[in-house]
């Protein structure tokens, strides 16, 4: 059965109500078997998902290398959504930087054109704000970028509300990319409530919350891989980690109640966000695999009680430990 359909902004494309984030088929969590990612994506079009989320920064391009030959495939049916902002310090080259200089812009949009194989990006977002760079003359260059045919819709990552209403004001946004999930609620505040009044629609990234609400690991630093990026989140590691894995106990009640497991319902949580909060949501869990992609896309037809909700909204209060060792590079961190 093919998912329901949800519109990017007020002019932008209609796309399956659940994207597929494409970041872990080439980068951040261990390795991967690329024929099993290549039939996901296959089995995800299959199913309605028709949003496919990458970014240069994802292995330095060859994500989206990756995702070439499956988006030239299918050119008509596929919106492809890929970034740029986030670069290596030419001093350092283990350390990320920002940049959103329009040069550096320009120069990002032609690669991943070129990495991408097609005509134009469906749907180009700013990854990271460079707050030395003011967010008019940023989404300016991507306006120019849109009158060059060089990318269709506009969308930023990790703004804060103030930055959305200012960039809103220089060309319509369509989609605004953040982290929503059970764990992370922090863009209630302000991102979320500008969204809804500019019709722009919210891309929660990292819905499962990387991984962690499934259950599928418990101690980053014990379980997963030393490249693992998860190592690097404060959340997964440590004494943070333990006590976060307890507040899953509401999670896996309510997916008992429901025949469902522990992800559909993180899934279900963050697609009802719509209802509660009055605009589009569109979220990109990131799976490699078919059977984890079939169990996600299923969840969006899970509907939740408001008890089963009144249960499940504390648990953003409690989680120990931030989402990023540095959160200046979020919304929250400028908030
Ligand atoms: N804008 C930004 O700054 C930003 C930041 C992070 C991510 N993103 C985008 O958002 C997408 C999604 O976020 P994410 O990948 O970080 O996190 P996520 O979607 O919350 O979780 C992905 C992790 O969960 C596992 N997983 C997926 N479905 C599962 C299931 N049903 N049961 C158990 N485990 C499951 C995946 O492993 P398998 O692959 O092995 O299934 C992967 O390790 C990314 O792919 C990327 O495109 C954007």
């Amino acid at each position: 059965m093919s998912i329901t359909t949800a519109r990017l902004g007020t002019d932008g494309p209609e796309v399956g109500v659940q994207g597929l984030g494409c970041m872990g088929m080439s980068f951040a969590y261990g390795p991967t078997d690329a024929d099993e990612a290549r039939a996901t994506l296959e089995r995800a079009l299959d199913l309605g998902v028709t949003l496919y989320d990458t970014a240069d920064a994802y292995a330095k391009g060859e994500n989206e290398e990756f995702l070439a030959p499956f988006v030239g495939a299918h050119r008509d049916d596929v919106v492809i959504a890929t970034k740029f902002a986030l670069a290596m310090d030419p001093d350092d080259p283990t350390k990320r930087i920002i940049r959103n200089d329009p040069d550096y812009i320009r120069s990002c949009a032609d690669a991943s054109l070129r990495r991408l194989g097609v005509d134009a990006i469906d749907l180009y977002y700013m990854h990271r704000r460079d707050p030395k760079v003011p967010i008019e003359e940023t989404v300016g260059v991507m306006a120019e970028l849109v009158a060059a045919g060089k990318v269709k819709h506009l969308g930023l990552s990790e703004v804060t509300g103030d930055e959305l209403r200012a960039a809103h004001a220089v060309h319509p946004i369509a989609a605004l990319q953040s982290e929503w999930s059970l764990f992370s609620r922090d863009i209630e505040r302000g991102v979320v409530p500008a969204a809804a009044e500019l019709g722009v629609t919210l891309v929660p990234y990292s819905p499962l919350g990387r991984g962690f609400l499934t259950g599928a690991f418990v101690s980053a630093d014990k379980e997963l891989g030393a490249d693992d990026f998860r190592r690097q989140q404060p959340r997964f590691t440590g004494a943070n980690a333990a006590a976060n894995a307890a507040l899953l106990e509401p999670v896996r009640t309510v997916a008992a109640a429901h025949d469902a497991t522990p992800a559909q319902i993180a899934l279900a949580w963050v697609q009802q966000r719509a209802a509660v909060h009055g605009l589009p949501v569109v979220p990109i869990p990131g799976t490699r695999k078919r059977t984890r992609l079939e169990e996600n896309t299923a969840a969006t037809r899970i509907h939740l009680t408001p008890d089963e909700l009144a249960l499940l909204d504390p648990i953003a209060t409690q989680v120990s430990g931030d989402r990023y060792a540095d959160m200046t590079f979020t919304s929250a961190g400028r908030e």
